[in-house]
């Protein structure tokens, strides 16, 4: 049996064609989930490697008995030995802890229980978004544990398939976006596929396949359509917005002529409104902190960029900001300031105003955050949303007969009028923000 997988960045869902219907994989009773996963204790990682007192101590002891067998060497010479040797001994304890790694996987939580356990819990380790990662430059420990994380993921999905289906699945349709987020131009594209099919082995998948996103949604959409038409998808989810330019309907067989990725998505307006309207409250443009500090801070789903911020000494800032920075560099407050950024975004597609209380960073504190200053932390992204669109449309060179939106942010009127601005005339239809994808990618398992 083959499925749909849609490995979102900010929601996962599965699906399948079952005797001509679409079944949807349920998790925990709904189709989808958040991209999240958590693990009660940390996991170790060999780049962690520093001299605590207890480490310290072992280097002291080895030194005294190096001082007297070698006693022609230097004292620098003869500390540096000695910490090799504790550092060494230190990775060896390390990679032992490794082997219990299976058991720590066995304890994991996902979805939105995963995000709760780690704020309450205060500790262990949360992985939101590893798709956002799969295209990064990774050395050796984080990209193990990148493929590990989403190889969970897709386990986690392919058994609940398997139970609900009742039938062994053992192939997938996996969606991609047409330009994943990375670090490394197409190189981190192509990295991100790599990990994925890596994953997938490990998930217990034989046989994957993979489709782009906005192509799997035109494939659903087609099904609705009874007259053949030319339609433009666009598909705007958390960390990429994919477009595809497609003949669909009318009984013949679907054909996508092209697609265009930004590697841009609502996750980035939630960093966006954070850098805009909460930092400035970290002491963002008012201290001599590095504006880099904001952006690490802010980029929750980065863990080298996290682990960034979390290591900066903030004990020599102006108060106010110093105290609130090191309440920010606590286990899980970057990510509820992440949450409150992103239920913000949500409430101003229909209110005007909306306030943040940050209790967690200092008693009392709230911040307001009106639509003007949404939009200008949203600047960014809208500019690159409308560019691309521009883009579309001269390629294209005609107008779409309709254009079809899919995607959590096509909930958003703001990224909607702005779809509308580059498509004045051409009407748009709304489809199933969260299910278009996955939808799609079921056909094409079935087919
Ligand atoms: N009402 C809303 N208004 C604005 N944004 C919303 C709304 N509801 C959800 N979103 C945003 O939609 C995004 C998630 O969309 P979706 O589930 O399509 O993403 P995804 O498929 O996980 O990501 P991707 O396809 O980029 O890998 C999140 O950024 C979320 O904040
Ligand atoms: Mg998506």
């Amino acid at each position: 049996m083959r499925i749909g997988i849609d490995f979102g960045t900010s929601y996962s869902a599965a699906a399948a064609r079952v005797d001509g219907r679409l079944e949807l994989i349920r998790f925990d009773g709904a189709p989808q989930f958040r991209t999240a996963v958590f693990f009660p204790e940390q996991i170790p990682n060999p780049e962690d490697f520093q001299l605590t007192p207890a480490l310290a101590a072992q280097v002291e002891s080895l030194l005294r008995a190096s001082r007297q067998q070698r006693a022609q060497a230097s004292e620098t010479q003869l500390r540096r030995d000695a910490v090799r040797v504790v550092r060494r001994q230190w990775m060896e304890e390390q990679a032992r802890a490794e082997s219990t790694v299976a058991e720590r996987f066995q304890q994991a939580l996902f979805g939105e229980a995963a995000v709760e356990a780690y704020l309450d819990e205060g500790g262990g380790h949360l992985i939101e978004s590893p798709k956002s990662m799969l295209g990064y430059r990774l050395d050796a420990p984080v990209r193990k544990v990148i493929v590990n994380i989403a190889a969970h993921i897709l386990e986690h999905m392919r058994l609940a398939a398997t139970r609900q289906l009742g039938v062994p699945v053992r192939g997938a349709v996996i969606g991609r976006p047409v330009a994943f987020r990375s670090s490394m131009g197409a190189a981190g594209g192509t990295q991100a596929l790599e990990l994925l099919r890596e994953a997938a082995g490990m998930a217990g998948f034989d046989e994957v396949s993979f489709l782009e996103e906005p192509a799997a949604a035109a494939m659903h959409y087609h099904l609705q359509l009874p007259a053949r038409q030319r339609t433009l998808i666009v598909d705007i989810g958390g960390g990429t917005t994919d477009l595809a330019w497609a003949e669909l309907g009318g009984g013949e067989a679907p054909r996508i002529h092209r697609s265009w990725g930004l590697a841009r998505g609502g996750s980035d307006l939630d960093i966006g409104l954070n850098l805009h309207s909460f930092m400035p409250h970290f002491g963002k443009d008012a201290t001599r902190v590095p504006a880099h500090h904001f952006v690490e801070a802010a980029s929750v789903h980065i863990l080298p960029k996290q682990r960034e911020f979390r290591q900066q000494d903030y004990r020599r800032i102006d108060e106010p900001f110093g105290a609130r920075l090191r309440a920010l560099q606590e286990p899980g407050a970057t990510t509820r300031l992440n949450r409150l950024a992103e239920r913000i975004k949500i409430e101003l597609g229909e209110a005007a105003q909306g306030r943040a209380s940050l209790d967690f960073i200092e008693k009392g504190l709230a911040v307001d955050v009106d639509r003007d200053g949404f939009l200008q932390g949203a600047g960014d992204f809208l500019g690159r949303l409308r560019q691309l669109l521009v883009q579309a449309r001269e390629d294209i060179g005609e107008a779409p007969a309709g254009i079809f939106l899919t995607g959590g942010s096509s909930r958003s009127p703001h990224l909607r009028a702005c779809v509308q601005d580059s498509f004045p005339e051409v009407p748009l239809v709304r489809g199933d923000a969260s299910l278009g994808v996955v939808s799609g990618l079921a056909e094409a398992a079935a087919g």
